[in-house]
């Protein structure tokens, strides 16, 4: 049996997992609540709160697993993209783990990671898993893109944010509201008793398969700044119609270029990935795309939607089974593609 520890420490969430031939043992996550008040996140607060969280955190996904550390066959853990500090306390981790052990380690990147989240397996029967070669809509804070995965290792980016991520149009949107960090959770809830239809905020028009939401901030922030003027309480009269519409807007953005790219490469198998994967009005304009075009679609669990290990760990498990390890010398990368 290959059993691997997955480590995930890039931005604001520690986690620690297992996962014994591709079925997920344990998967613990510790979240910052520190950045809360802050409205974003802190790098330096996330570093220090990730040295705090990080043996805890391995300690109940080794006990939850049901595992002794010397069961283990190697350490897999996050090199980047992500904030250089949060990533050097998980590399730094998986070093000494991995030296005290005396088990390989493998470096995952977390955008491929996010993509191979859909073959963690709950049990030994699920077979749930897209067929390559499928697309993955991969959204997050810090991520838009629509990648073409032809095998575990081949992924290949077709279209990508020139600008801000779908995730950071919702926690920017949001803020201007004074909703919650992070918004796009708070924008998600609200927007479920609003009316999408009652205002129109503005779309790129960018061809290819890129997107662009720095419009879509600057016209919603635009927009409110005048509605402000005419009424002070606009935002708290029309909070779950602005939500609605503002979901919306991204939703549509982002389904009308993943719709594109499956037409034009003749791809039915359509994946989500990545935080925003969450956003219930992006779920249900999956399934209903699904419906109209015959696509088979995979949408993650919910706790493989934000950062986790399970996913660094599967991502592990694989390249395990292909033999790349790394050396003890490699350093975490802030900025890497997929
Ligand atoms: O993948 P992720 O956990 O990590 C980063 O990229 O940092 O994604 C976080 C992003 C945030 O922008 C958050 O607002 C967004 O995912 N998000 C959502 C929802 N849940 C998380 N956006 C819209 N609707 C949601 N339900």
């Amino acid at each position: 049996m290959v059993t691997i520890l997955g480590i995930e420490s890039s931005c604001d969430d520690t986690s620690a997992a297992v996962i014994s031939d591709g079925v997920v043992r344990s998967n613990v996550v510790a979240s910052q609540l520190v950045h809360e008040r802050y409205g974003g996140v802190v790098p330096e607060l996330a570093s220090r709160a990730h040295q705090q969280n990080i043996i805890p955190v391995v300690h109940d996904a080794l006990k939850q697993a049901g595992i002794a550390k010397e069961d283990l066959s190697a350490i897999a853990f996050t090199r980047g993209p992500g904030l250089m500090g949060s990533l050097l306390v998980g590399t730094s981790f998986a070093k000494g783990f991995s030296s005290a052990l005396d088990v390989p380690m493998i470096e995952v990147n977390h955008l491929q990671a996010h993509v191979l989240a859909h073959f963690i397996k709950a049990d030994e029967n699920d077979c749930e898993q897209p067929k390559f070669p499928f697309l993955c809509l991969l959204v997050s804070g810090g991520n838009s893109q629509i990648v073409l995965v032809k095998s575990f290792r081949e992924m290949e980016i077709v279209g990508q944010t020139i600008d801000d991520a779908a995730g950071e149009a919702f926690d920017k949107c949001a803020k201007v509201m004074g909703l919650a960090y992070p918004g796009g959770v708070v924008v998600d809830r609200l927007a479920k008793s609003g009316d999408a239809e009652r205002f129109k905020f503005s779309k790129p028009h960018l061809p290819g398969y890129d997107y662009s939401f720095s419009g879509l901030k600057t016209s919603f922030l635009y927009f409110l700044r005048d509605e402000l003027k005419n009424d002070a309480d606009f935002i708290g009269k029309n909070r779950e119609d602005l939500c609605a519409s503002l979901q919306k807007t991204i939703v549509d953005i982002l389904m009308d270029k993943l719709y594109r790219a499956a037409k034009d490469l003749k791809i039915k198998e359509i994946a989500l990935a990545g935080g925003v994967s969450a956003n219930s009005g992006l779920r249900t304009a999956l399934q209903a795309y699904s419906e109209r075009y015959a696509w088979k679609i995979h949408i993650p669990k919910l706790a493989y939607t934000t950062d986790n290990a399970a996913m660094v760990a599967i991502t592990g498990y694989y390249k395990y089974l292909d033999g790349e390890f790394c050396g003890k010398e490699v350093m975490p990368y802030a900025r890497v593609g997929i």
